[in-house]
């Protein structure tokens, strides 16, 4: 029989010996003459197929809605001080993507897996919040530097529209609401952020749109694929904002010792 080499590497989701690259089995040229956009690509690179429209659409949407949040927030700050300390614009990138984790963006995956537990499980709001707190756990996707429950964010309202007008089921999505309800009960602070609603509302997409088994949605969660989104959403602005400090000619970047409090 044949004796078949054997590799180093396995790789499943893309091919570019043909005559043309294709993305999951897709050439390049069917992507381009079928107007295929930036939420079709991420389903055939990430998920290995292609997704309804509505769905390729809410992934452009998370996209867009999360490309940015101004000059302040973690990733930014890190990037602009890197940018004008005169590194590179992929050093000024990463620098900003590193603050990504639990506390800043990178809380979709945990909010995913926590929600989509304490939904499974049947547990009501308040068992599930009062449970975590026991654990000393914070309820990821829930609480925001500015935002409050007469304050809310508009990313968050968008999501909600958009899933709530084109989505088959919310579940996983008004359990989070119900969630929030009870945390806000709580304290102002305490809102459902965009992390908590991208990651509730992903699990909506992911049961809802019938194109993946139980399995692979568990796979998804475990793995966790969904801070990918915000990854790749924000990595847009630590670029804008590379480019801005460079444009703007800034120098290197000192803290103000009057804003740090000195101390034994
Ligand atoms: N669950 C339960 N209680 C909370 C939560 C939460 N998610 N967030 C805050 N609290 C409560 C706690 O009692 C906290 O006291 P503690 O410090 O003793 O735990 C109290 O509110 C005050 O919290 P602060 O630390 O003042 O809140 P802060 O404004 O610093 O935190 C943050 C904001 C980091 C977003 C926080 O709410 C949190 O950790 N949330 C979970 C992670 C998350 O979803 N991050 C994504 C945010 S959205 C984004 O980055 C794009
Ligand atoms: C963001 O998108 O960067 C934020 O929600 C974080 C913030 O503090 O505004």
């Amino acid at each position: 029989g044949k004796v078949r080499a054997p590799t180093h590497i396995i790789s499943t989701i893309s091919d570019d010996r043909g005559e043309e690259p294709c993305y999951a089995g897709v050439p390049m040229s069917s992507i381009v003459e079928q107007g295929y956009g930036v939420g079709d690509v991420i389903s055939l690179l990430w998920f290995k197929r292609s997704l309804p429209r509505y769905c390729t659409h809410f992934i452009e949407i998370c996209i867009m809605l999360c490309a940015d949040h101004g000059p302040c927030v973690s990733g930014a700050h890190n990037t602009i001080v890197t940018a004008r300390a005169g590194k590179d614009l992929v050093s000024s990138l990463v620098s900003g993507l590193l603050t990504i984790g639990p506390r800043f963006g990178g809380a979709i995956d945990d909010a995913a897996r926590y929600f989509k537990d304490a939904y499974d499980r049947g547990l009501t709001p308040y068992e599930f919040v009062e449970s975590m707190k026991k654990k000393g756990i914070r309820v990821p996707g829930i609480g925001h530097r500015i935002k409050r429950g007469d304050n809310r964010d508009k990313r968050v309202e968008l999501l909600q529209q958009f899933a709530r007008t084109h989505f088959p089921s919310v579940k996983y999505m008004e359990y989070a609401v119900q969630v929030e309800t009870y945390t806000l009960s709580k304290a102002n602070n305490l809102v459902l952020n965009v992390d908590g609603a991208i990651g509730s509302l992903f699990l909506d997409l992911l049961a809802g749109s019938g194109m993946f088994t139980k399995q692979e949605i568990d796979e998804i969660v475990e793995i966790g694929y969904l801070n990918g989104l915000f990854v790749l959403a924000r990595s847009i602005g630590l670029i804008g904002h590379t480019f801005d400090q460079k444009r703007l000619k800034q120098p290197l970047y000192r803290h103000p010792w009057e804003d740090v409090l000195y101390t034994k």
